[in-house]
């Protein structure tokens, strides 16, 4: 094994085994073997998606366009995805040994096989398997068959009635928010641009279901529907904030260029309204969340990658030593009125507005956010070995870090378990999210909240109990400061606002 490949196998095995151990995430149903594609979070995976959440929400909803969060259902009527296209276009390439019956996805294993199957089609896929004689992973047989496409989504049968009634989970929170989008455009006193966001669980059976949080079969996604006229211009104001803003961009395969909004407009004839929003998610990503620069890109897919609802398609991309590179973590959509025209054709209930003079179908603009593959790729990027001070760490940035605070008695002695409990205590009525631990050494505690990322630890010390102060830790720096307990919550807000 070539030494790059085991650093990623160490790296993905240390993540998993704080994960199971600290309360991230283990495999759903673990105690009955599991089920390949579930996953299931624990108290910090949770605290963390949580954050995630609200980091997502006070991003992109504080917009300067109005955005409301509704919720959809998570099982829909058949018609709807005859309607969204779903029912004939969202499939994966399927293959199947002859021999000992194995069914597997055929992209991915030509990927495993060194051979880049982006924007083939399934003959193209079958002729280099047959041609490079490629066999069965699993049997090493080849007599592998013809590749054929697999729908992916889960149907389920509605009621005790004797006739059919199919319906399927959803395998994206979009199709939600179209079929209520003139009621809510009604409600929200008609105005464009708006948006709907969803942020939900969807489905998909996926045929290799691997690699943790990138193919799981149930997931949650954030997903922001914005509709708009295209024939409007974007006011130059708001267009202005952005204009000069370098985007990190990664054309149809070539390299990545840094290239500004205004130039994104001109050179590459991207939209504004669509430019604007790339640049709005790569805020999120390197001024929220953090991530270095160099493992973020947008990579273009061309005609014969993007999904087929989509008129221009850019997904993120972060590079997680993990997954051995770039990763798709989420996308910014152009849809059009692919979904609106659809929906209206086959329901046969109108989706033109009247606003601004004329009648027409909006426009959607969608930004879609794998939640589940974000914290993957949180726990990768964040992660951290400090041998010189005996510690593996998440740096993770303030706002994602599960457990904020953590409160502990220097020693058990005399009052001052009480005292750092009452801190505690004090401290868990705020917004902070916190934590109290009396066992082990001091040293060992520390350890602890920097194996899971608490960013501050507070330590009630003897010289707390002559003059009220404590001691705030630093996560990253390890340095200490002193303050009174009645100023230590402002000074937490002080230091979060940092
Ligand atoms: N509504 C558009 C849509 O669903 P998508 O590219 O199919 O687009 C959006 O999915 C995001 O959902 C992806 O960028 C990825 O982060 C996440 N995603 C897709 N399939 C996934 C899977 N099997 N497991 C985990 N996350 C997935």
């Amino acid at each position: 094994m070539r030494k790059k490949e085991q650093k990623t196998i160490e790296k993905l095995k240390k993540i998993t085994s704080i994960a199971l151990k600290r309360g991230f995430f283990w495999p759903t149903a673990e105690i009955y073997g599991g089920k390949a594609g579930f996953y299931s979070y624990g108290h910090l995976g949770k605290a963390m998606k949580n954050k995630f959440e609200e980091a997502w929400r006070s991003h992109f909803l504080k917009n300067y366009y109005d955005c409301y969060e509704i919720q959809g259902s998570s099982i829909l009527p058949e018609q709807v995805f005859i309607a969204s296209g779903h029912l004939e276009n969202f499939n994966d390439p399927l293959i199947e040994c002859e021999t000992c019956h194995f069914r597997f996805r055929a992209d991915q294993f030509l990927e495993d096989n060194g051979i880049d199957p982006k924007g083939m089609t399934i003959e193209e896929m079958s002729k280099v398997i047959s041609e490079k004689q490629l066999r069965c992973p699993k049997c090493n047989s080849w007599h592998l068959g013809n590749v054929k496409w697999f729908n992916m989504m889960f149907s389920v049968s509605l009621g005790a009635a004797g006739v059919k009634d199919i319906a399927y989970l959803t395998p994206e929170t979009a199709q939600a928010a179209y079929l209520v989008f003139k009621r809510e455009f009604e409600a929200t006193r008609r105005k464009l641009p708006f948006g709907l966001a969803i942020i939900d669980k969807v489905f998909r059976n996926e045929i290799s279901p691997r690699q943790l949080f990138f193919r799981l079969r149930e997931f949650t996604q954030a997903e922001l529907q914005v509709f708009f006229d295209p024939e409007t211009e974007m006011e130059n104001s708001v267009w202005e904030q952005i204009a000069k803003y370098k985007l990190l961009l990664m054309s149809e395969g070539k390299n990545v260029k840094e290239m500004s909004c205004e130039e994104a407009n001109k050179k590459l004839g991207l939209p504004k309204f669509y430019v604007y929003h790339l640049a709005l998610v790569q805020k999120f990503y390197l001024e929220k969340l953090k991530i270095p620069k160099n493992k973020f890109r947008f990579r273009e897919l061309g005609e014969k990658e993007r999904a087929f609802y989509n008129k221009i398609h850019w997904d993120v991309e972060l590079e997680l030593e993990t997954l051995g590179g770039f990763r798709e973590v989420a996308g910014v959509h152009y849809r059009a009125d692919y979904d609106l025209s659809r929906h209206e054709k086959y329901s046969k209930e109108s989706q033109h507005i009247f606003w601004n003079n004329k009648k027409f179908i909006p426009h959607v603009l969608e930004l879609s956010f794998g939640v589940d593959r974000n914290i993957w790729a949180l726990l990768d990027i964040f992660y951290k070995e400090e041998p010189q001070h005996d510690r593996t760490l998440f740096g993770f940035p303030k706002i994602i870090a599960p457990v904020d605070v953590a409160v502990f008695p220097l020693v058990c002695r005399k009052d001052m378990p009480k005292k750092a409990f009452a801190v505690y205590d004090m401290l868990k009525k705020t917004k902070f999210e916190c934590f109290y631990d009396e066992s082990g050494s001091i040293g060992r505690r520390y350890r602890r909240q920097d194996e899971i990322g608490t960013p501050f630890c507070i330590t009630i010390d003897s010289q707390t109990m002559k003059d009220n102060t404590v001691t705030i830790r630093d996560r990253d720096t390890m340095k200490q400061k002193r303050v009174k307990i009645n100023k230590l919550v402002e000074e937490l807000e002080k230091l979060y606002e940092e």
